[in-house]
Parts: C-alpha cells; sequence; structure tokens
C-alpha cells in the first residue's frame, strides 16, 4: 500500500520531527515524511532528516520581501514534493489564512497544552502560574486563528508541585513525541473526517485511539 507522504516543516531541534521518523522507519506505518522544510538554516532538526536520508529544504522569511512570497516558496515546495499531509513541529513562523486554506484539513500542528487551553508561547510556565493540575498536547488541524482547529489527538499529563517550567516541558514532550505519530497515523489511515470542525475517527472504539491519558512512565 502507498504511505500517506508528509512533510515537516520546523524552526528548531526537531524532536518532534524525530518521533515522526522513528515511526515511519517501521514498515507497517502507513506514512513516511519524504520532505523537511526549516525556517532557520541551523535548525537542529535539518541534520535529523539529513541522516535519515530525507530531502531538507531551508526556506527563510528574511529572503522575501513580503510574506507572500515565503508562503508561495514553501507552498511549491510542497506541491512538488506530492506531499499530501503537512506537519508542523516546533514551526516558528505563522501562516496566512491564504496557506492555511490552501491547505486546508491537509495541515495539522502540535501544540504543548491541552486546547483550547492556553494557546500561544511560554505554555508551561503560565499552567504552573495559574495552578493548573494537569497540562498535556494537542494535535490539531490548523485554521487561520493561532492554535485553533479541529483536535485530532490529545495527551494529558499531569503537573508535579515541584515542577519548573522545563521539567513540566520535558514530561509534555514525552507525550508529543508519543501524540504526533498516533495522529498521523489515524490520518494515513484514512479514518479521520472533519465535520462541522470536529474530528471523527472511523472506528475508534477504545480511548487509546484518540487520546492518552498520563502516558509517560
Ligand atoms: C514542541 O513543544 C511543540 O509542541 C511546539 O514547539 C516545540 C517543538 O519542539 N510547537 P521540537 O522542535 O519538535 O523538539
Amino acid at each position: 500500500m502507498a504511505r500517506l507522504k508528509t512533510a515537516v516543516l520546523i524552526s528548531g531541534r526537531g524532536s518532534n520531527l524525530q518521533a515522526l521518523i522513528d515511526a515511519a522507519a517501521h514498515p507497517d506505518y502507513p506514512a513516511e515524511v519524504s520532505l523537511v522544510i526549516s525556517s532557520q538554516g541551523d535548525a537542529g532538526g535539518l541534520q535529523r532528516a539529513r541522516a535519515a536520508g530525507i530531502r531538507t529544504e531551508v526556506i527563510n522569511h528574511r529572503a522575501f520581501n513580503a510574506k507572500q512570497g515565503f508562503e508561495a516558496s514553501i507552498d511549491a515546495t510542497l506541491r512538488g514534493a506530492k506531499v499530501d499531509l503537512v506537519c508542523l513541529a516546533g514551526f516558528m513562523r505563522i501562516l496566512t489564512p491564504w496557506f492555511v486554506e490552501r491547505w486546508r484539513d491537509r495541515l495539522i500542528n502540535i501544540h504543548p497544552s491541552l486546547l483550547p487551553a492556553f494557546k500561544g508561547l511560554d505554555t508551561h510556565a503560565r499552567v504552573l502560574a495559574a495552578g493548573a493540575r494537569f497540562t498535556g498536547c494537542t494535535v490539531h488541524f490548523v485554521r487561520p486563528e493561532m492554535d485553533e482547529g479541529p483536535i485530532v489527538v490529545q495527551a494529558a499529563v499531569p503537573v508535579m508541585p515541584t515542577d519548573s517550567p522545563d521539567s513540566l516541558a520535558a514530561r509534555v514532550l514525552a507525550a508529543e513525541h508519543r501524540c504526533y505519530p498516533l495522529a498521523v497515523r489515524v490520518i494515513a489511515e484514512g479514518r479521520v473526517r472533519v465535520r462541522n470542525e470536529l474530528v471523527e475517527i472511523a472506528g475508534a472504539v477504545s480511548p487509546a485511539d484518540v487520546m492518552m491519558f498520563n502516558p509517560v512512565g
């Protein structure tokens, strides 16, 4: 069976990219990472992609006068590679509605909180400041509003009384590395449909199909 062709867009270390690369290394995984695009030439994730023999492209917004050109270049690269699904994984540029609509329901993101709570940056410090007992991560389809869109998979992660933003980030990141491959898997299996801005997963009967609870340890 042909595997779903995914592209992963990064700006940094690329640990979620690595989780997807590792998942795709299994022959029965229904998706492959066929392209990695980085907005930063020195992103650590580029090394991970090269080590796995994956095509890489650096597309830096500074090389363009306007956001339009930057996004058009990304779009053309994705289309040229015949990509089916685009995964944002620590991609630090906000995409315009033009790009988001062009890839509607074929563009997903991972965010380190239980959306719709704690959108935006510095999530872990804000979770701690709010005294929340649980946080987590979310893989969702991208919509023009930041960190909004139909939810595919979530994991809940406990907040410990002794946590710092860094220790909490590390616990959530371990959950991210399980959630992202699961979300791509169910999409690649053709089981995911967006209806009325909610995700339906065909054949999802067990909670493990759509969520994870305290998955660490
Ligand atoms: C992750 O925490 C992800 O949720 C957020 O950015 C971080 C990227 O980390 N969007 P990495 O580059 O995948 O290691």
